[in-house]
Order: structure tokens, then sequence, then C-alpha cells
């Protein structure tokens, strides 16, 4: 008998913004202790599934369960102290405020002070761009550095899943390693990921499991390695252009291992 049971399951989830549906009804059961890859063209509702997660956008109807619990209606605070905790595609570090003051927002829901000082010294090692730009205005910060620290902050509530949105995007070679490795590391750490990656080969060479989203809906699924070579996807997926800008980047990470 299997005892297999999804962490996170989409049912029919259609969702929108008012101006018809984004999301058409997706069906999904992510496994819990591996990395989940969302791949997929411009606009087809990758972010938009995430924010239903987050509580950020209340689906039309369906529903979304996090071991087997109902999430649906539910707030974004609810939903962090569940243990999803996300890190959206827009950078959203407060700007006025120092790196080491937006890490430790990342706790404000953890009480006692010394979990905070103990998970802030763990951070600070992780990312040692916290300690050495702690007074700093995160303002003041380049792109890439400001998405380490969305990292420290959202490791400070020890989340049971870590959803990623576009964690790549504008990051250096060295930081993007750096960035997969922290991938690699929070889930060996125990921590369920899901991520969008436009980086459809460097995402699912990572994952161990797949998703294409097409048109707002999932058109295909599977391990890692199964969307990576499913000859379907060159055709939904990796059309001209896109298929020229993977040449090029996967090129450029294969330098860069
Ligand atoms: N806040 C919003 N209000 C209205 N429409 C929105 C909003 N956010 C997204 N949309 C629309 O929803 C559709 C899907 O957008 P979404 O951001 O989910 O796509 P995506 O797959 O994440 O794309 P990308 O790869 O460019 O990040 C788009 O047509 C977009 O215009
Ligand atoms: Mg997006």
């Amino acid at each position: 008998m299997t005892t297999w049971a999804p962490l996170l399951r989409f049912e029919g989830v259609i969702a929108g913004y008012g101006g018809g549906d984004v999301l058409k009804g997706v069906n999904y059961s992510m496994e819990e202790g591996g990395v989940t890859c969302i791949v997929g063209p411009n606009g087809s509702g990758k972010s938009t599934l995430l924010k239903t997660v987050s509580g950020l956008l209340r689906p039309r109807l369906g529903q979304i369960f996090f071991k087997g619990e109902p999430i649906v209606g539910r707030s974004p605070r609810e939903i962090l102290k569940l243990g999803i905790v996300q890190v959206p595609q827009q950078h959203s570090l407060f700007r006025e405020m120092t790196v080491h003051e937006n890490v430790e927002l990342g706790a404000f829901l953890v009480k006692d002070r010394s979990v905070v000082a103990e998970r802030m010294a763990m951070v600070r090692e992780m990312f040692p761009i916290v300690a050495e730009r702690a007074k700093d205005k995160a303002g003041s910060l380049s792109g890439g550095q400001q998405r380490l620290v969305e990292f420290a902050r959202c490791l400070m509530l020890e989340p049971e899943l870590v959803v990623l949105d576009e964690p790549s995007m504008g990051l250096d070679p060295k930081t993007l390693r750096i960035m997969l490795d922290t991938v690699k590391m929070m889930n060996s750490m125990g921590r369920s990921i899901l991520l969008v990656e436009q980086n459809a080969r460097q995402g699912l060479k990572l994952s161990s499991h797949g998703v294409v989203l097409e048109n707002g809906q999932v058109r295909l699924s599977g391990t890692g390695d199964e969307v990576l070579n499913n000859p379907d996807i060159a055709a939904l997926y990796l059309g001209g252009s896109v298929r020229a800008k993977m040449a090029a980047s996967t090129s450029e990470v294969k330098e860069n291992t």
C-alpha cells in the first residue's frame, strides 16, 4: 500500500483578476520533500498560481489543499503560519529599512527572541551578505544581493514549503550558482520547494518534478527529467526566441560550473 500523500494539491483552480480567468482549471499534486519546478511561457499564469498558494489571490473556483487542509480563503498571514513562505517575483524588501531589520521581519510570527537570534545566526552564516551589509538600507543593495536577503528572510520562519517566483532573475553567474546551491541546501534541510523558473532547462535539472503551465492549465507534468526530455516540450514551450535564449544561457551555465 502506498502512503504517498501530496503536500500541496490543486483541484480545479480557476482564478483571475476580474478581466477573465487566468487560471483555467489547474489540477496538480505536489509531492512532499522534493523540488517542483513550474515552467511556461510569459503570461501563462505561473505567478498567478503561486499567488493563490500564498493567499494573495483567492481563486474563483476550486480548492488548494496543504497537507490535506483546504487553504482557499485563508489570509496570507494564516498561510504563513501553516508553514508556506513565498519569495515573490518582484523585489519585496523594505528599501528604507536595514538589511538586518528586513531579515528579522521574516520572523515576525516567532515570539521567542532566543529562537529568532538562533535563526538570525544561521542565516548570517548561510548568506554572508546579511552580516556584511547588516546596517545598510536594503534599497542600497544590488538586485542580486536583495534576492539573497529575501532568501535569508524567508528562512527565518523555518517554512515547510518555500515558494520561489523566478529566483534566478537578474543574477550574475556566481550569484546564480549560490542561489541554485541554496535551493538544494534548503531542500536537503527538509524544506519542500515550489519554484517558477524562466530558464526551463536549468530549473528542471535542479528539480525532482516538473510542471509545464500553458494558458492557465497544466499541459505536462512528471519528474524533472521526464519533462525536460519530453519531445512535446519543444513545441509547447521552447519556441524560436526562447530556444535561442536558452541555448545561450545553457552554455553560460556550463562555462560556470
Ligand atoms: N495584478 C494583475 N491584474 C490584472 N491582470 C494581471 C495581474 N497580474 C497578472 N495579470 C495577468 O494575468 C496573466 C498571467 O500573468 P502571470 O503574471 O501569472 O504570468 P506568468 O506566467 O508569471 O508570466 P511571466 O513569465 O512573465 O512572469 C497575464 O495576462 C497578466 O496580464
Ligand atoms: Mg511570473
